[in-house]
């Protein structure tokens, strides 16, 4: 199987699960397929975001005695650069071979890593609220329909005066939203507001990758 094979697994899985009406079936199913070599995770860089490195590069955050979530962590990038600017990090994924494959590429790891449902989080950090949320690229390969259900729960893992960060694809109310990874309208992101938290920044921008995409990345503070 060549490599373009490989990448098409991706949506070939997504859309079977979607039309089984499962959406969140696949992730696990990719992951352990990547790890064989049979399938490529196609957000996996092996590196931090760098939507995430450039925030932190003009952004002059003090992340020393906070803490900070990673949502839909993957492989673990992220949630490591997180760890070495000083936050004490909790990730989670809901593919258990994504959690295990992150925990071996770093052995010595001070991030907390959970296998876990973002729609059954409460079951696994209880009350828990973080001074630093990031959610980047998740809501991005979720259908319509749960991304506006995770909205709320999102929001409610930020602690009072916490900051989220959002980074995603973003597009026009009439661009097509053409197929997974699925950009999302600034409506989408305004629904946060309704859930305690406030915009402190909205960036509309494109990035640097080739072909270069537009992105949403947005801070808001829980209030
Ligand atoms: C597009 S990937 C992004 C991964 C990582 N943030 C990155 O940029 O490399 C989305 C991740 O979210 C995870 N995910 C999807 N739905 C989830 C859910 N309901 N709860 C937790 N993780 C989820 C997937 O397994 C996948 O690792």
């Amino acid at each position: 199987m060549d490599e373009i094979e490989k990448r098409k697994k991706a949506r070939e899985f997504a859309k079977q699960s979607l039309s089984k009406n499962k959406p969140l079936d696949w992730f696990e199913k990719l992951y352990t397929q990547a790890k064989e070599g049979m399938a490529i995770i196609p957000w996996a860089d092996f590196e931090p975001n760098p939507n995430l490195v450039d925030w932190f590069e003009k952004n002059n955050f003090e992340s020393r005695n906070k803490t900070a979530l990673k949502i839909g962590c993957g492989l673990g990038d992220d949630a490591e650069f997180l760890s070495q600017k000083g936050f004490s990090v909790t990730a989670f994924d809901i593919s258990q071979s994504a959690i295990e494959w992150a925990k071996e590429r770093f052995e010595n790891t001070k991030v907390n890593y959970i296998v876990a449902d973002l729609f059954k989080i409460e079951e696994s950090l209880k009350d828990r609220r973080f001074d630093f949320v990031v959610e980047s690229y998740t809501l991005q390969v979720l259908p319509k329909k749960l991304r506006k259900e995770a909205v709320p729960i999102i929001a409610n893992l930020v602690k009072k005066d916490g900051i989220l960060l959002l980074i995603t694809r973003a597009r026009n109310e009439n661009d097509d939203e053409g197929q997974m990874p699925w950009p999302l309208l600034k409506k989408e992101i305004l629904e946060f507001e309704k859930h305690q938290l406030k915009i402190v920044s909205f960036e509309d921008y494109f990035d640097n990758e080739e072909p270069k995409v537009r992105r949403f990345r947005v801070v808001f503070r829980k209030i």
